[in-house]
């Protein structure tokens, strides 16, 4: 995957918004971002998610895994708080807010779309149809939107408890070491520590290993558990394909702004990246010496 910078640039030279030079300095800015972080081992070669998808993972994994990714999500949320109260700009911590109170169970709200008709109120929350458009300004809170309660639905099938699920004390010693460092980083009160770390996380997100999990979650609930909802990780599927979009726009706004540091920006991406590699590199771990215990 190589990130490259868009059209909208030359328009931008052509009318006179950028000069020449400004363009150029921003394609090699890119170039840099590509080797810094592209060819991160984490989004070119993620070992545990290649497996998973291959559909090999057995119930004891799958359950592992639940639990790590139920970690993450919920520490995921003191980070984003963070980011949000360390924003740069207005703009900035309303970004940080979309994202933290969809997490929470506010559903996005499209002004003037229509919203999905929904037979059941019951069902409004569900994952299965609730928006990946729109704006939490204006949006409906519901308990049961919030992903971690889409996670606790997995849970409930598959045997795992309310108190087995997203805490501290849950996860191993990578999870917790990736969930320091997204506060550590992504939480980080330099705004341009924390958009390093910010693109990074983005870009490793559209790499498609939401796909993966998906592929192999789908291929255990075929055989072991089909009542096992997988929504969690479709919906999150979809709305990443929608954000790989927005990604570089992001990146050019941020760039011409006046406190904008390369140095710092690259620098929070890479060991940003590191502290995601950990997160899957504990989880390889465990399956490796998984199978060794069962073989
Ligand atoms: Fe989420």
């Amino acid at each position: 995957m190589q990130l490259k910078v868009s059209d909208q640039i030359e328009n931008k030279v052509s009318s006179g918004e950028l000069s020449g030079e400004e363009a150029s300095r921003f394609s090699s800015f890119v170039d840099t971002c590509n080797s810094e972080f592209m060819t991160h081992p984490v989004i070119t070669d993620n070992k545990f998610c290649k497996w998973f998808a291959s559909g090999a993972a057995d119930r004891e994994i799958v359950k592992h895994f639940i639990i790590q990714f139920s970690v993450f999500s919920n520490l995921f949320l003191l980070a984003q708080l963070q980011k949000m109260i360390n924003a740069g700009s207005l703009e900035g911590m309303r970004a940080s807010k979309e994202i933290l109170a969809n997490e929470l169970g506010v559903i996005f709200h499209k002004p003037g779309g229509k919203a999905k008709e929904v037979a059941d109120k019951d069902q409004e929350g569900d994952p299965e149809i609730v928006s990946i458009e729109g704006s939490v300004d204006g949006g409906t809170f519901r308990f049961r939107a919030a992903h971690f309660e889409w996670l606790l639905k997995m849970g409930e099938v598959i045997d795992i408890g309310f108190n087995d699920m997203g805490k501290r004390r849950n996860g191993t010693p990578a999870t917790l070491f990736f969930c320091d460092e997204l506060s550590a980083i992504y939480g980080n009160d330099d705004p341009n520590i924390a958009e390093g770390a910010s693109f990074a996380v983005e870009n490793w997100a559209a790499a498609g290993f939401w796909k993966q999990l998906v592929a192999g979650l789908e291929a255990f609930k075929q055989v072991e558990e089909p009542n096992l909802p997988l929504a969690f990780f479709t919906w999150h599927d979809r709305i990443e394909d929608q954000h790989a979009g927005h990604v570089m726009d992001e990146l050019e706004e941020l760039y011409f702004t006046e406190d904008f540091d390369e140095e710092k920006f690259l620098a929070g991406g890479r060991k940003m990246l590191d502290g995601v590699q950990a997160f899957w590199s504990g989880l390889n771990e465990h399956r490796i010496a998984h199978v060794h215990q069962a073989g």
